[in-house]
């Protein structure tokens, strides 16, 4: 019998126990035994809970008892779990993660110290929710050099964005409704502002180059410039506006940005609507492949969370991670980035067109009905850097919204 701890009783904690109960003979099934959760850590005491006979309040009391071979870290933030982790690893016990903040900052280090102490270091959760994304890097496709991966990486902000696109829904509405669903961050910011996406891109940029990826290196926009005249000239287009995570392999670097796109129906990452997640991963054998599922939420987390739990058990000893050193991977600067370009512009058509020809190049022109004080449109393919020189010389820009194509 496998006997485990829990840190931390929230939203994704109390889905640990939950599925554990739930699902307790298929998991002992799965693992080959029986897995039995001995503490739950937590400040508060949860009585009438399926918690209340396990909390504990001391860490002491976990990392000193030989019986726990395996700890959940689901407290998030980067202290004290990033303590408890390198503690517990130190102590021969296996780690289990839903921690991207902690496993962007410290992840090359923490897997070094599982290494060592010949246990797990395991984090499916903390990318995608309950998409079994790192999984299949680290395990599946690992025949394929991987050239871009390309995702709706944040529940919160697509949730918002779709129903802002489909019911004209009011931005503070509808963050308010993803809060209230358990999906957004305990400070929305890291949602809405991109950082959470922009950990968990630096996280796959890191499983698939095998070197650290500084999440304080990609340029990283999110979602609080968009107005419902954004959304408008989107429709008009024929396209919609999602916050894509990228990392593309490019002249032999990785490129990484976390930003609002434009997407064309014909992309694979159009119809993903609501709370789901989903990845685009394009192997140089492989070719596309699509992952798609809850990306967050109390049960598709503890999902993966026990997925890895599980995991460890039946790994006993071998190590199931592919480390990535702590070598920092220098991306490909963004001003070197190839695309194209969406930009409201306020004045008059008729009279800007010509300087704005002049230098972007052709444009292509989108006026909405009953809007004449400003006008949209999209320039060809080009460098960022070359767009920033460019937009430069116009006071007169009000958006830009990058194509993906
Ligand atoms: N706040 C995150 C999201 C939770 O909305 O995707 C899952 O990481």
């Amino acid at each position: 019998m496998a006997k485990i701890a829990v840190l931390g009783y929230g939203t994704v904690g109390s889905g640990v126990v939950e599925v554990m109960n739930i699902n307790s003979s298929m998991i002992a099934r799965r693992a080959g035994e029986e897995i039995t959760i001995k503490y739950v850590l937590d400040l508060n005491d949860f009585p009438g809970t399926p918690a209340e006979k396990l909390i504990v309040h001391d860490f002491e009391q976990i990392v000193a008892d030989e019986e726990i071979e395996l700890v959940v870290e689901v407290m998030g933030g980067i202290e004290p779990a990033n303590t408890f982790v390198r503690r517990s690893l130190e102590a021969g016990k296996s780690v289990v993660t839903s921690n991207k903040a902690l496993v962007a900052k410290h992840g090359a280090e923490l897997l070094k110290t599982a290494k060592e102490h010949h246990v797990n270091f395991l984090f499916e959760a903390s990318v995608g929710g309950g998409i079994p994304i790192i999984r299949s890097l680290n395990n599946a496709l690992t025949g394929d050099e991987i050239e871009e991966i390309t995702g709706i990486l944040n529940g919160t902000t697509n949730y918002m964005m779709t129903k802002m696109f489909y019911d004209g829904a009011d931005y503070d509405e509808v963050l308010k409704e993803a809060q209230d669903n358990g999906y957004a961050e305990r400070n929305p910011e890291a949602d809405v502002e991109g950082y959470d996406a922009c950990r968990k891109i630096a996280i796959l940029s890191s499983v698939i180059s095998g070197c650290y990826v500084n999440f304080e290196d990609i340029y990283t926009e999110g979602i609080t410039k968009m107005t419902s005249r954004d959304i408008c000239y989107a429709r008009k287009m024929g396209m919609t506006i999602k916050l894509l995570a990228s990392a593309k392999r490019e002249d032999e670097k990785i490129s990484a940005i976390v930003a609002p796109f434009l997407l064309l129906p014909s992309h694979p990452l159009y119809n993903i609507d609501g709370v789901f997640n989903s990845v685009f991963v394009k192997g140089n054998m492989l070719g596309d492949a699509m992952f798609y599922g809850s990306g967050a939420g109390k049960l598709p987390t503890a999902s993966a969370v026990v997925g890895d739990i599980v995991d460890a058990v039946k790994n006993r000893g071998r190590d199931v991670m592919a480390a990535w050193t702590e070598e920092k991977l220098e991306l490909k600067s963004k001003g070197d980035a190839k695309r194209k370009f969406f930009v409201r512009m306020a004045g008059d058509k008729e009279e800007l067109l010509q300087k704005v020809e002049a230098a972007f190049g052709p444009v292509t022109v989108i006026t909405l009905k009953d809007v004449s004080d400003e006008f949209g449109f999209i320039t060809g393919r080009m460098k960022e850097s070359i767009y920033e020189a460019m937009a430069a010389g116009f006071s007169n820009i009000l958006h830009m919204i990058r194509v993906e194509e």
